[in-house]
């Protein structure tokens, strides 16, 4: 028994994946289909020019998003002629490591190495930094290659360091330089929405997992009351 207490507090014990940087929480909702099927338009428009979600066919997300077919095919197929082609980038992998000296990874499955606070906090971090190559920094992920690709949404922003009580820079506060098409509650939400189909890109069974869990959880129910009769009726001569 102690050794089960054990195990659970080892598994329900969080996890630093940031190395102690503050993350902000995100409401992950894979009943929200509304907000997913936004979330995917993000994707598609922002971010599969340079990442690829190779481990998805658009075909299927249509399917589990409820968009019609055709509007994917006109709207979202940048990056493959069949409906049920990968979710792949055009982006040849050489040329993006000349361009940005790293090569962009493969988004399919980051929502689960890295969580989803930590995409929802490292898309909201970025800042204007004259010294870096790209334009851009990012106080989640110092020195980042991957410049703010949502900065006509967010705006650009200057981060202001302060020093601690040792002495070291530390991150304080942002100053807007350039206001985005957005105010921060719309761009907070558009992210989450982002983060939201992350989530699922990166499994896809979660939607039908969560759905089915329910249904279990009924059957479950149903059975006990014939159970309970049952075991009434087998013990009702034995006292
Ligand atoms: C212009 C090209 C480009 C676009 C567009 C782009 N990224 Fe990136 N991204 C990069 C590069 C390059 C890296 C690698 C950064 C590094 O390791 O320094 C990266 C890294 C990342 C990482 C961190 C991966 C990790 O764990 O190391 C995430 C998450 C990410 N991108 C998400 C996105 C999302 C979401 C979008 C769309 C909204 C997007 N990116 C659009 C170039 C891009």
């Amino acid at each position: 028994m102690k050794k089960l207490f054990l195990l659970l507090t080892l598994v329900s014990m969080p996890v630093f994946a940031s190395g102690g940087a503050h993350l902000d929480e995100v409401d992950i909702d894979m009943n929200d289909t509304a907000s997913l099927q936004r979330g995917a338009g993000l994707f598609v428009n922002y971010c599969l020019s340079c990442h690829g979600a190779a481990f998805m066919r658009y075909n299927r997300m249509a399917k589990d998003l409820q968009i019609p077919e055709d509007v994917v095919k006109d709207n979202m197929m940048f990056t493959a002629d069949r409906i049920g082609g990968l979710m792949k980038t055009t982006m040849p992998e050489e040329d993006a490591k000349k361009w940005f000296g790293k090569a962009p990874p493969d988004l399919s499955l980051i929502a689960r190495s890295r969580g989803p606070e930590w995409i929802y906090t490292y898309m909201r971090s970025f800042y204007l930094d004259e010294d870096s190559p790209s334009g851009w920094n990012n106080v989640l992920f110092e020195k980042v290659a991957m410049p703010h690709v949502l900065y006509n949404l967010q705006g650009a922003r200057k981060a202001i360091f302060k020093k601690n009580d040792h002495g070291k820079e530390v991150f304080d506060h942002y100053e807007m330089v350039k206001p985005g098409s957005m105010n921060e509650e719309e761009f907070d939400s558009s992210v989450r929405d982002l983060t939201n189909f992350m989530v699922y890109l990166a499994e896809p069974a979660r939607m039908i997992r969560t759905k089915l869990g329910v249904y279990v959880l009924l059957f479950l129910a149903i059975f006990f009351v014939f159970a309970y009769l049952l075991k009434k009726e087998y013990w009702k001569d034995i006292h």
